[in-house]
């Protein structure tokens, strides 16, 4: 089923005037319910086909401090990548509730996430060679720990974890298998795909059984974590740019759950555990900006709003933006034209719709249509600072950027 269009959900123009009043012309909109709703999807459709399902949020998508609230309040897990997102889970949740990824982990950060109880997944050797010393030093009397594996899957490669075709895994394991100080809970891939299709997922979790089952019962796997990698909940709109079959998360659901219910050889099942990030976060956050400035240039028409290429689309994905136009003033259209809508850094390229067909005039609004995942975090401060993001009452939950924080982490010159 997809969803109710986004302009069916937020607000209108006195709305949004009363808003620009207080927080300025640029602003995000963020529903806390949204989030919840999306979150509970993922768990009740999961848990329907397979109860022993933990759904981990990637935190990487959106770190809003909030939604690892709401994770908390769910009984539920976050996804970290590095040691800034497992600091900022543990302001919200605890640390046995939070699965550490990414290729990147010092030695402290390994004996703090281990001796805290966290599921830490080894991506790399060097990773081994620090637990190893670690026991030795006795910082830690014994890890249990996870490991990323890397496999082919049609049309997609990676860079991640431990190939489990060309030796690499199986040394992994050796080392393991070789210091009984070490154990092995859990078994983990991740895979982005474009087309986020069911095929994959099925081929995801077969591959991840195989190495299950190849490495039943020597070792007590509690988790097979299969990653992330969804679609969420889109508009009928959505679906259209992107020209694909776009999954439900129940297909989804059904069709990784009946892969673990037909091939895992073990009688007692292990948890599984996924990662979903853009599909949990994607349609919490819209973007509403004003237009400062109508210019002419040539013959070209620019509509100059106060926003940016690398606000609206820091990924640079070359599919247009979905956006609506919240106009200021229903009554006075003008003749239809056609604008370039810019931004308002000084950067030529700073080009945010490269053709917009209708009318427009200062002061209506743009609402750029989900940009709650990999949207705010991915935006560097440059030129200007990030929006603020606020709920539909007005509530604050992150100030616009200023110069004070800006200035924070540099060391002023003593002045003599
Ligand atoms: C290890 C891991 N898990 C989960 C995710 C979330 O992926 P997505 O946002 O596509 O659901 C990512 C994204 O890069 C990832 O690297």
């Amino acid at each position: 089923m997809s969803k109710p269009e986004a302009d069916q959900m937020y607000p209108k123009y006195r709305e949004i005037e009363k808003f620009k009043e207080e927080f300025g012309s640029s602003f995000y909109i963020f529903s806390p319910e949204q989030f919840s709703s999306n979150y509970e999807s993922f768990v009740c459709s999961f848990q329907k086909y397979y109860p022993l399902t933990k759904v981990a949020y990637a935190y990487k998508a959106n770190y809003m401090p909030v939604l690892g609230d709401i994770v908390n309040k769910h009984g539920g897990m976050i996804e970290v990548a590095s040691r800034l997102e497992y600091d900022i889970a543990l302001k919200s949740i605890e640390p046995k509730n939070i699965i550490f990824n990414g290729p990147m982990k010092t030695k402290e950060d390994l004996t703090q996430a281990i001796k805290l109880g966290s599921i830490v997944n080894v991506d790399s050797f060097y990773e081994l060679d620090y637990i190893k010393e670690l026991l030795d030093e006795r910082e830690i009397d014994s890890a249990s720990i996870g490991i990323r594996i890397n496999y082919k899957i049609p049309e997609h490669s990676s860079r991640f974890g431990f190939d489990i075709n060309n030796g690499e895994f199986d040394k992994a394991i050796t080392i393991i298998e070789q210091d009984n100080r070490i154990h092995l809970v859990a078994i983990h891939s991740h895979f982005t795909t474009k087309k986020r299709c069911l095929n994959t997922f099925t081929i995801r979790t077969k591959k991840m059984v195989e190495v299950y089952n190849k490495l039943y019962p020597r070792h007590d796997i509690r988790y097979i974590d299969i990653g992330g990698g969804f679609f969420g909940g889109m508009t009928q709109e959505l679906r259209q740019k992107y020209n694909l079959e776009v999954p439900t998360i129940d297909q989804y659901a059904k069709t990784i759950t009946s892969v673990l219910h037909e091939e895992i050889a073990s009688p007692e099942k292990p948890t599984l555990v996924i990662e979903p990030g853009i599909s949990m976060v994607a349609d919490i956050m819209h973007l509403f900006t004003e237009i400062l400035e109508i210019k002419k240039i040539g013959n070209t028409l620019y509509a100059v709003c106060d926003s940016s290429i690398n606000i609206v689309n820091p990924e640079k994905s070359k599919i247009t933006p979905s956006y609506r136009i919240i106009f200021k003033n229903n009554k006075s259209f003008t003749e239809s034209s056609t604008f370039t809508i810019a931004g308002s850094t000084c950067l030529e390229h700073d080009i945010i719709i490269e053709k917009h067909e209708g009318t427009l005039k200062r002061g209506d609004f743009i609402m750029f249509i989900n940009k709650g995942a990999y949207s705010h975090v991915r935006t560097p401060i440059f030129i200007m600072p990030r929006p603020p993001i606020i709920g539909r009452e007005g509530q604050i939950y992150k100030e616009k950027d200023s110069s004070e924080y800006v200035l924070e982490p540099y060391i002023f010159e003593t002045k003599q």
